[in-house]
């Protein structure tokens, strides 16, 4: 049995960051480097009628300004065929279309970063503008059926027929609830630098899939993939925008090679805001139909969200909808209403964040049509399989997420009705609802190497994204290999170890950390071999891979949680707080207990912007967006946040993988949005189904 996993072993990385000897992308600085930036449309529909780019050329330290008049032609007009999230639709000025205001146009490059950003300004660009589509409203006419709502996810979903006992049923809710545009904004932003030696290309890049990138780039550059080395050991957050490769990363490397000098091109803040992805807008119609006791009999979730003229990504909002409660009848679909904005992309829990805000606002309005304590109702309709495929759990601990939160937080004493708390001047309310995220897991590799003094280099190409994987992989191998933590030096972020998957969808432990163990046991066993033989300083190596078996066809894997909220909400300006929030979470084995409270704290304060402050403006007149930048793009700061109460059962699931994780990076935002608005009911008696929750919804 393992002695280190599950410990709360600290970062292994953590004195490297404090430090600042961690080195991120854009720190990477082979010698000639140069400094490029983007110059971005400033219409969100048209094509470019002349651009000139005389005066940047000749402006100081200038060394090369790239436009779609010199740009080099790459095959297939840079449109190579290469499956999400690795590749997308990207601009790489091989035309003059433009789709949405913000779209990459040029390139300038320049001897320094500042002379790099002045000359930018000089390049003059006259369009053929045409009439953009920036209504949401005006677009939802025309709305499509996407071809999925993402790998293996049908679009549309029924099982049983919901409408005809929605029509019949004691206790009916249909109601809309809209969540808005929002943007990653990990504090590093995207950053790429890229340098040529002859024909072979490596890129420094902040990215969640350094194959990914390599397989894109090749492709679309028209090279062999054995030519593009990617090289990524930390990775300042991704929350899914760093897991597809975006236009900067190729733009990169074409000037690079152009110049003949590697080349730097880092995403400045405001550029965060379009052609690196964001979460869409969703607007999702829920009916719930029950019995007067509370027992869903149908069940309808249909989501609209936006999407670009480029290409189509599809937010799996209606996804808890098909895993959540025991329901004999219910129907999802997903349409696609398409705007003049960059492509939208994976977002901290695509799909569960904003379809938990919906389904589980809508139990809350459900309990209260029926009088039932909304804790009761969805123990009432708790799924012992999954409902829409009948297949059983991996493993499944809800009910006691349910009971344990419910003893933290102290639910037993809530009154149901609403406004019958205060606390001083202020209207006190307490929310619940439940979290989920499916469990996934994707092919990996790892090599493990003993060395004569005892100590072992263990690698794996995947990503660290500050969620501690060198620091759970170290955990992995070292009871693997039978040796202490301190003997493991884990490396990885470089395509030339052996390949892994993206880390997104929280799949990194439960795809990595199998291939680790795996790699590390063989090794461990060619070590005793070479002993018995009389060889005991000899070193030993090992490679391995794992992935997922016949379960993912037999089972249905899928994390919970139980999400409780107090908040408090001041009658007069309408402001809401929330001092406490109460979290357990059934997510399989607990890797490290330290590091997994932090990171379901860091979903959960994510949550709470999500439901009270998180928005990307849209100005509807340009298609940019008016609150780019951190002084009013608002998340939550350390004022804005009281206690944090995160526990975890005590699972482990091995039916899933043999180290028995499910993974935890994307829970911790679902449920708690709707905990909260569940929450601001209670308080107020003011049912807001509008994300984020506004001031003046409650004044
Ligand atoms: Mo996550 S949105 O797949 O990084």
């Amino acid at each position: 049995m393992s002695a280190i996993v599950g410990q709360p072993l600290d970062r292994t990385d953590g004195m490297l960051k404090a430090r600042g000897e961690a080195q991120y992308a854009a720190e990477f600085s082979p010698p000639r480097l140069a400094h490029a930036v983007l110059v971005q449309s400033t219409i969100a529909s048209g094509s470019i009628a002349s651009i000139d780019a005389a005066a940047a050329a000749q402006a100081p330290g200038v060394l090369l300004v790239l436009t779609h008049r010199n740009a080099p032609k790459l095959p297939q007009g840079g449109k190579a065929a290469v499956n999400p999230p690795a590749g997308r639709v990207l601009s790489l000025l091989q035309d003059a279309r433009v789709h949405y205001n913000g779209q990459p146009i040029a390139v300038v490059v320049a001897d320094t970063l500042e002379r790099a950003v002045a000359a930018a300004d000089l390049v003059k660009v006259q369009y053929k503008q045409e009439k953009a589509e920036l209504d949401f409203e005006r677009a939802k006419a025309s709305a499509h059926k996407p071809k999925s709502a993402g790998p293996e996810r049908a679009a549309d979903l029924s099982w049983g027929e919901a409408d005809a006992p929605l029509e019949r049923a004691e206790a009916k809710i249909e109601q809309t609830y809209s969540t808005p545009m929002e943007h990653h904004n990990p504090m590093e932003p995207h950053a790429t630098v890229a340098a040529w030696d002859g024909g072979e290309l490596t890129l420094y890049d902040s990215t969640q899939y350094i194959s990914g990138v390599k397989q894109a780039v090749a492709k679309t550059l028209g090279i062999p993939e054995g030519s593009v080395r990617v090289v990524s050991p930390f990775v300042g957050g991704g929350f899914g925008c760093k897991g597809s490769t975006w236009s900067h990363v190729v733009l990169a490397a074409m000037a690079a090679r152009r110049l003949g000098r590697p080349v730097k091109l880092a995403l400045a803040r405001p550029q965060m805001f379009g052609p690196v992805g964001g979460r869409p807008q969703t607007e999702q119609r829920i009916a719930l139909g029950a019995t007067k006791s509370g027992e869903l009999i149908a069940m309808r979730h249909d989501v609209l969200c936006h999407s670009s003229f480029m290409e189509d990504f599809t937010e799996p909002a209606a996804m808890p909808t098909r895993a959540l409660y025991a329901c004999p009848n219910g129907a999802t679909t997903h349409r696609l209403a398409r705007l003049n904005v960059g492509v939208a992309t994976f977002q901290r829990a695509p799909g569960e964040a904003p379809g938990s805000f919906a389904l589980e606002s809508a139990m809350d309005e459900l309990a209260y049509a029926l009088g039932i304590d909304p804790l009761e109702l969805r123990l009432r309709n708790y799924a012992e399989t999954e409902p829409s495929t009948g297949k059983p759990w991996s493993s499944k601990m809800l009910r006691q997420c349910y009971r344990d939160g419910a003893e933290r937080f102290g639910w037993a004493r809530r009154p149901m009705r609403p406004r019958s708390l205060r606390e001083g001047h202020a209207l006190a309310g307490w929310g619940m609802a439940t979290a989920t995220y499916p469990g996934h897991r994707r092919p990996a590799s790892a090599s493990a190497k003993i060395l004569p003094d005892g100590t072992a280099v263990v690698r794996s190409g995947t990503q660290e994204l500050g969620t501690g994987t060198y620091t759970v992989m170290t955990q992995v191998a070292a009871d693997a290999l039978g040796i202490p933590a301190d003997k493991v030096h884990f490396e990885l972020g470089d395509t030339l170890m052996p390949p892994a998957g993206v880390s997104g969808g929280s799949t990194t432990v439960a795809s990595v950390a199998p291939a680790v163990q795996a790699a590390c046991t063989a090794a461990r066993e060619k070590k005793a071999a070479a002993v018995a033989a009389g060889r005991p300083h000899e070193i030993v190596e090992a490679q391995a891979s794992a992935k997922e078996g016949e379960e993912k066809e037999k089972l249905a894997v899928r994390s919970f949680g139980a999400v409780f909220a107090e908040v408090h909400v001041d009658e007069d300006l309408g402001r809401v707080s929330v001092p406490r929030i109460v979290a357990v979470y059934s997510v399989g084995r607990v890797m490290n207990a330290k590091l997994a409270r932090s990171q379901l704290i860091g979903g959960l304060v994510w949550g709470v912007g999500m439901a009270l402050t998180e928005e990307s403006l849209l100005d509807e007149r340009y298609g940019r967006f008016a609150n780019a930048n951190f002084a009013e793009y608002h998340v939550p700061v350390n004022a804005d946040i009281g206690t944090i109460d995160v526990s975890f059962c005590d699972e482990d699931d091995r039916r899933f993988n043999p180290v028995g994780a499910r993974g935890i990076g994307e829970i911790g935002i679902t449920g708690i949005p709707a905990a909260i608005a569940n929450a601001v009911f209670h308080a107020t008696g003011r049912r807001v189904r509008d994300l984020p929750i506004r001031l003046e919804a409650l004044i």
